[in-house]
């Protein structure tokens, strides 16, 4: 008998065909009502789930009595509840890798549109504003030739450290769990810890994973470490930064400017941040190409693929659960 997969985001039309070959596919659909009790009715049924972006723990889970896999379509997975899926024995599984590179790309155009003030001038023109030549109110920084700070030198961090350092000629400060040796000699880049990173940098780059030691571990006292001059960029996720600090460090001036693709809640539909010209506020899309979000999908599938036909998934997170 074909097994049951819960389809419950980020799932298109030729994925579904996919997961049909081998299994029951069930695909919460808005025109057939309630999103939430679609998913709820499916959940005891289902033994593979696939999808982004909800929380799943204990709470959620419950009623999953089946459930042998969750495979997200994330290389982030701080919305499930590692622990209680692997005492239950549920893998969990990732997508790293593939959205390395644009999400590096979405992290530069950050750094670049919060310093040359892309977005606020390109309002100002379709606004009728542009009437003579801007003045020094409205100037950018210079990217060229500043220093990058990268807290979190992972796959991602070292990507944009590259585009810093080989396109930008920028030196690069890091800070994070551990020296990356292979790195200092790539690209010169010095270890540093958070609190001399955040001092020297021009512009801080976060890049961590979401974890209790990285919850808000930017704050209002880290904020005023920063130079006056400094661009924050986070396109890792919401909570490491403490948003009502970061929104008064804004409008204080106590720093330049903020870069954001993430936020404390998402999607975020009203907050000062609007109000604020020195914050670009990008929603949550760092992996979103074209290109990258059919590989994430492509790697989730095959993650799910193998789980629930008894291989070990490439991804596998909780590789404790894994007894093969
Ligand atoms: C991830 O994969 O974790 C990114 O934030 C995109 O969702």
């Amino acid at each position: 008998m074909k097994k049951t997969v819960l389809a419950f985001s980020r799932v298109s039309p030729e994925m579904a065909e996919r997961l049909q070959q081998d299994f029951n596919v069930i695909i919460p659909d808005p025109k057939k009502g309630d999103l939430n009790e679609q998913f709820n009715e499916a959940l005891p049924h289902s033994h593979g789930m696939i999808g982004a972006g909800r929380t799943l723990g204990r709470e959620q889970l419950e009623s999953a009595k089946q459930l042998e896999v969750v495979s997200s379509i994330s290389v982030g997975y701080d919305n499930y509840d590692v622990g209680y899926l692997t005492e239950r024995s549920i893998m969990l599984t990732n997508t790293p890798d593939v959205l390395t590179e644009s999400t590096a790309d979405l992290g530069f155009s950050l750094i670049m549109s919060s310093a040359r003030r892309v977005a606020e001038l390109d309002a100002y023109t379709k606004a009728g504003k542009w009437k003579r030549s801007i003045e020094a109110s409205h100037f950018g920084t210079d990217v060229y030739g500043k220093t990058l700070g990268i807290v979190g030198m992972g796959n991602i961090g070292a990507a944009v450290a590259r585009r810093g350092r080989l396109g930008f000629n920028m030196p690069i400060l890091y800070s994070g769990n551990s020296r990356k040796t292979a790195l200092e000699q790539e690209l010169g880049a010095q270890f540093r810890t958070l609190d001399q990173l955040l001092a020297e940098s021009d512009f801080v780059c976060l890049v961590v994973p979401l974890s209790e030691k990285t919850q808000h571990m930017i704050s209002t006292r880290e904020l005023s470490l920063m130079k006056k001059s400094a661009i924050l960029v986070n396109i890792a996720r919401g909570p490491i930064v403490d948003e009502p600090a970061l929104i008064k460090a804004l409008q204080d001036g106590t720093i330049r400017g903020a870069g954001l693709d993430v936020y404390e809640k998402e999607p975020l539909s009203e907050s000062p941040l609007f109000a604020l010209s020195n914050a670009v506020t990008l929603p949550h899309i760092g992996s979103a190409t074209d290109e990258t979000r059919q590989a994430m999908a492509d790697r989730a599938y095959t993650n799910l693929r193998a789980a629930l036909l008894g291989e070990k998934p490439q991804d596998l997170v909780n590789t404790q659960v894994w007894k093969g």
